[in-house]
C-alpha cells in the first residue's frame, strides 16, 4: 500500500481546510484600490488592534511586508542592522538593496544580539559625508534560520531600548509572531510593542493560503500603502484571502501549540540517534546537524523521501522540519519514526 505522503518541508505547505473556504466563499468583497472591501477593512483592523498597533495593511506576501517596512523607515544609502540569519538578508532576492538602496549590516549571533552587537556596528549621523546612518534595527521572532528560536522578552526589550535611545526606527519581522506569543503565553501586542512596525504573516503556521501585514502608526501605513501600489502588491477583490485571515486567526491559533508539542516529540525520538545534534525545538521549527560518518543533508533527504517523509536541507549537513496545520499527531510521531529508521541504518 502507498504510504501517505507527510510534508514537513514548511509551514506553508498547508491547504486551506473546508471550512476556511467556506469562509472564503461566503465573503463579502469590493474593490480594495478603493477601500472598499468590508473584509479586507476588517482583517486589517482585527489585526492592528491584536499587535496594539493604529494601523494594518493587508499584502501578498511576508517579503513585500518587510521590504515596504525597509522603505518607508529608511532613505536610499542608509544602514540597517540586523541578524546575521535574517530572513530580509537571506530570502529575499536582495530586495533591500534593489528596491530601497540599503546596506545590510549584521550583527549577534544565530538570530540574536545584545545592546554590545548594537553599539559595536551602531553609526550616528555624521557631518562627515562619509559614513552611512544606521536608521533601523530589524528583529526577527521567532527566528527562523535559528530554528524558530523566540527573543527572550527582557533581552528584546532592552535591545529595544537602546536603539530608540540611539534615535533608531525598530521593524519586527513577525511572520511567526503568532508561534512566539503562543509559546510564551503572552499577548502578540506584548511583543510587538517596542517596535514601530511588525510584519506578521498568515499563511504560515495560521495555515491561510496567502497574506501577510504591516502594522505601524497611521502616518507609516499610509506611506506603505503607496509603496504597495509600487511594488505591485495592491490587489481588488482580496476579501476572499482577508477572509481565510479571519478564520485562521480565530480558529488555527490556539493551536499552534500542538505543533511545538509535535515538533517536541520528533526532536525526543532522534534525541538518542548517533552522529546528529537535534537542536531543542522552541516552537514549530526543528534543526539537527548530521556529523560525519552520517551522509549529507542531500542524501539524508533523498532517502526520507522514498519513505514519503519530505524535510528540507538548510545547508549541507543541516535539515530542517517544519510541524503544522497538515501534520497531526499521528503522522509527526510516523515521520519521526521514519527520520529515526533512516539516521540508523545510515549511522551502520
Ligand atoms: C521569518 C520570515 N520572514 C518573512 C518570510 C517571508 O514570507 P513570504 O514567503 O510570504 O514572502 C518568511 C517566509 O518563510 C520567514 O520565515
Amino acid at each position: 500500500m502507498m504510504q501517505a505522503v507527510i510534508d514537513l518541508r514548511s509551514d506553508t505547505v498547508t491547504r486551506p481546510t473546508a471550512a476556511m473556504r467556506a469562509a472564503i466563499a461566503s465573503a463579502e468583497v469590493g474593490d480594495d484600490m478603493f477601500g472598499e472591501d468590508p473584509t479586507v477593512r476588517r482583517l486589517e483592523e482585527v489585526v492592528a488592534t491584536r499587535l496594539g498597533k493604529a494601523a494594518a495593511l493587508l499584502v501578498p506576501s511576508g517579503t513585500m511586508a518587510n521590504q515596504l517596512a525597509l522603505r518607508c523607515h529608511t532613505q536610499p544609502g542608509d544602514d540597517v542592522l540586523c541578524a546575521d540569519g535574517a530572513h530580509i538578508k537571506w530570502y529575499e532576492a536582495g530586495a533591500a538593496a534593489a528596491l530601497a538602496g540599503l546596506q545590510l549590516v549584521t550583527i549577534g549571533r544565530g538570530g540574536f544580539f545584545h545592546v554590545s552587537d548594537l553599539y559595536a556596528s551602531y553609526q550616528p549621523e555624521r557631518t562627515d559625508q562619509a559614513s552611512p546612518p544606521s536608521r533601523l534595527l530589524c528583529f526577527e521572532n521567532t527566528h527562523n534560520r535559528g530554528g524558530g528560536s523566540i527573543w527572550p522578552m527582557q533581552q528584546l526589550y532592552e535591545v529595544a531600548a537602546a536603539a530608540r535611545q540611539l534615535g533608531m526606527k525598530l521593524h519586527l519581522d513577525g511572520a511567526r509572531l503568532w508561534n512566539a506569543a503562543v509559546a510564551l503565553g503572552v499577548p502578540d501586542a506584548e511583543i510587538a510593542a517596542p517596535f514601530d512596525t511588525v510584519s506578521v504573516c498568515l499563511s504560515k503556521g495560521l495555515g491561510a493560503p496567502v497574506g501577510s501585514l504591516l502594522c505601524g502608526p497611521i502616518d507609516t501605513i499610509h506611506r506603505a500603502r503607496r509603496y504597495r501600489r509600487m511594488y505591485g502588491g495592491s490587489m481588488r477583490q482580496a476579501g476572499i484571502l482577508a477572509a481565510a485571515g479571519i478564520y485562521a486567526l480565530s480558529h488555527h491559533y490556539q493551536r499552534l501549540a500542538e505543533d511545538h508539542h509535535n515538533a517536541r516529540r520528533i526532536a525526543e525520538l532522534l534525541s538518542d540517534v548517533r552522529d546528529i545534534q537535534v537542536i531543542a525545538p522552541q516552537t514549530n521549527i526543528l534543526l539537527f546537524d548530521l556529523s560525519l560518518p552520517m551522509p549529507d543533508a542531500a542524501e539524508v533527504t533523498s532517502r526520507l523521501k522514498t519513505l514519503g517523509v519530505l524535510v528540507a536541507p538548510f545547508g549541507p549537513r543541516r535539515i530542517r522540519l517544519v510541524t503544522h496545520l497538515d501534520v497531526d499527531h499521528h503522522a509527526c510521531e510516523q515521520a519521526g519514526q521514519r527520520i529515526r529508521q533512516v539516521l540508523c541504518d545510515a549511522a551502520l
